[in-house]
């Protein structure tokens, strides 16, 4: 297994390009499900969980063509195998999202049921009640849920809790429904906006996208499209918080703000100097960082994919720091990684108190998931003394040529076969 080593105590500096984000393209790239002609995308990452998922796609039929360094077309007009197998699901749980439009375009589906991962049970029983809401035939046997539908019916669903991807594969669903469909406590984070600005592209007919109510009019059929992906905002959020754990100022390229108000905000109260441009962010950190406390919640609030992140700079911030993670039951397995290298954490339930000390000194850590890596990875760029953490095929499934990324910022990180 591959591993990083990274001699810290350099202060990040200069300019990275944030690459188009994962979370956006894992939903939009299932969108191509949906219609029998092709869609051309752009700024798509280059990312394990992106390949894993073009894999399941092409399994199914799917015409997979790359177009230079970050293009892709997918022609579902070839799809005759609406099933996505164990195999391929337990390594990237977001294949889940190919259930509904499965449904929507071909009436059947056979989706293995993701299974729990590091951070928590992660359920998908969203998913299925509101597809059952529109009249699919669902059962769940030997682990693999199956599903039929002659044509899924437009229904009013109120998800029990704000689920991302539930979200999204309920909105797919409902594009090719007849009549309409209201989904109601939607999630609201930019990346379902952005795959319903696909889906509209593609002749959906969608409203109140990025609120908590979308209405859906179901149509015969999509057609082709081509669509850009949205930046990477926790990759943005990421590369902001290693120049403020390193003391550094970085400028990042071709990203945006607007979908981080809570982040940059608190970074601003640990003492952060932000200037937002258009299509760039640039942060100048102080000579020592302010501990700040954050309550994870669904967007706008703070993400909890920032969370691992957030307590990586708060080990070395001046002050004490309370970190509530209220989404997941068991994202908190930085923290023991942490620990190893010098950090003070009390963990109590949800909540952990983070008191910063001065220094941290490097050690061999283990990543537990990907945004648990990201955390150690900051943690060593800001210790003393050489970090190695094992096990980063986490950080690659979301983390685009991390190590290039940080070299280019200064830091001293090799990857080690
Ligand atoms: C998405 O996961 C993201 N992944 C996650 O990012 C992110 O942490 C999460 O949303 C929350 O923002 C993708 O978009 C591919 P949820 P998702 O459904 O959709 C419970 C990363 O690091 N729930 O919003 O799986 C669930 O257990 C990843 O990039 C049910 O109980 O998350 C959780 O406690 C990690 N039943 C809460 O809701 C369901 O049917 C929110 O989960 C669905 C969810």
């Amino acid at each position: 297994m591959d591993k990083l080593a990274i001699q810290g105590g350099i202060a990040l500096s200069g300019e990275v390009t944030i690459s188009g984000a994962k979370n956006a393209a894992l939903p939009i790239l299932c969108a191509a499900l949906l219609s029998a002609e092709p869609l051309k995308f752009s700024n798509l990452p280059h990312l394990n969980d992106i390949s894993t998922l073009l894999r399941l796609l092409g399994q199914m039929g799917v015409g997979v063509t790359l177009e230079g360094s970050d293009g892709l077309v997918l022609d579902g007009g070839g799809l005759n195998n609406p099933l996505a197998p164990y195999d391929l699901v337990k390594t990237m749980r977001a294949s889940i999202l190919v259930l509904g439009p499965l449904l929507a375009r071909c009436g059947e589906a056979r989706v293995s049921l993701p299974g729990g991962c590091a951070i928590g049970a992660r359920p998908v029983d969203q998913h299925i009640k509101g597809l059952q809401a529109m009249g699919a035939e669902i059962t769940v046997e030997q682990g693999y849920i199956h599903a039929k539908a002659n044509r899924l019916q437009g229904a009013r669903i109120c998800t029990d809790m704000v689920t991302v991807t539930g979200t999204e594969n309920l909105m797919m669903a409902a594009c090719l429904a007849e009549g309409e469909t209201v989904i109601e406590n939607a999630a609201r984070e930019p990346e379902v906006v952005d795959l319903a600005n696909c889906l509209v592209s593609m002749g959906a007919r969608i409203s109140g996208a990025g609120t908590d109510v979308i209405r859906i009019q179901g149509v015969e059929r999509l057609h082709g499209a081509e669509h850009a992906i949205m930046p990477d905002r926790i990759e943005t959020g990421t590369y902001l918080c290693a120049a403020a754990a390193t003391g550094g100022e970085v400028r990042l390229l071709r990203t945006s703000a607007a979908y981080l108000d809570s982040v940059v905000d608190k970074l601003m109260d640990a003492g952060c100097d932000i200037r937002l441009e258009r299509d760039a962010i640039n942060l100048k950190a102080p000579p020592r960082l302010k501990s700040v406390s954050l309550r994870t919640a669904p967007y706008p609030a703070f993400p909890t994919d920032m969370q691992a992140q957030f307590m990586a700079i708060n080990c070395v911030a001046e002050g004490v720091a309370t970190i509530r993670e209220t989404i997941f039951e068991n994202r908190f397995m930085h923290a023991s990684e942490l620990q190893r290298l010098g950090a003070d954490i009390q963990i109590e339930g949800n909540n952990a108190v983070v008191r910063g000390v001065a220094r941290l000194e490097g050690a061999t850590v283990m990543a537990t998931d990907l945004r648990a890596s990201a955390s150690l990875v900051i943690a060593g760029l800001a210790a003393q003394g050489e970090t190695i953490i094992d096990r980063i095929y986490h950080l690659d499934r979301g983390y685009e040529r991390i190590e290039e990324k940080l070299a280019r910022l200064g830091a001293q990180v090799r990857r080690v076969h």
